[in-house]
């Protein structure tokens, strides 16, 4: 398994969701590895309400990624912010694949029963992001994929145990080029005095 040596800050610094692959696949050990990390994220009342769905097979991504997107487009249909119509007409392409080819899906399920399982698998997710980048691979969280998935039956026909809502589907993959930094935000901070 690849070992990280970079420090914390340069991780969280240089994280990129990243949406071009090399074709090469990550191993089940890595994976593995990445879902370690995941687990020791902080949880409400360290309930650890989450589950952790690794699809590779090329055919379930793609057909997945077909469901999400005839789910999403009607959803996106009449928005008119530029970055909306851009995203409808890459769903739109014969073949446009939401989850860009990654060759590893993970989506974090929430245990329905822990009150704050959505918080927990989003910190979750995000150990998980870093992680990926502390030993180059790259991710992205595929929010587009959200609407198809709080089908609880699509849920469970993928291999979801019962009880568990969907959080975050993420991509894995070793990055093709660099991807740019979008910009930055100053944040608004209000100090309390
Ligand atoms: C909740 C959430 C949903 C997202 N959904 C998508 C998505 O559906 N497709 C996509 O390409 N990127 C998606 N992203 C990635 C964002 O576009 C990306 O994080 C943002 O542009 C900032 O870029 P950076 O992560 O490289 O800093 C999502 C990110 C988050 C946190």
């Amino acid at each position: 398994m690849a070992k990280s040596s970079k420090d914390v800050i340069e991780i969280i610094k240089t994280r990129r969701c990243v949406r071009q692959f090399l074709d090469k696949e990550i191993l089940d050990d890595d994976i593995k590895f990445l879902i370690d990390c995941a687990g020791y994220a902080p949880s409400g009342l360290n309930m650890q309400p989450w589950a952790f769905l690794v699809i590779k097979n090329k055919d379930k991504k793609l057909e997945l990624s077909e469901i999400c997107k005839k789910s999403l487009i009607p959803h996106l249909e009449g928005n008119t912010s530029e970055e909306t119509k851009n995203f409808l007409s890459f769903l739109k392409q014969e073949g446009s694949d939401m989850f860009y080819g990654a060759p590893v899906i993970v989506i974090i399920l929430g245990n329905r029963n822990a009150m704050t399982a959505v918080y927990d698998c989003a910190m979750a997710a995000q150990t998980m992001m870093l992680a990926a980048q502390s030993i180059g691979i790259g991710s992205c969280w595929i929010g587009g994929a959200q609407h198809a998935l709080m089908d609880e039956k699509l849920l469970m026909e993928i291999g979801a145990p019962e009880g568990y809502i969907h959080v975050a589907p993420l991509i894995f993959g070793y990055p093709k080029g660099e991807t740019k930094m979008p910009e930055r935000i100053k944040p608004k901070v209000i100090w309390v005095k």
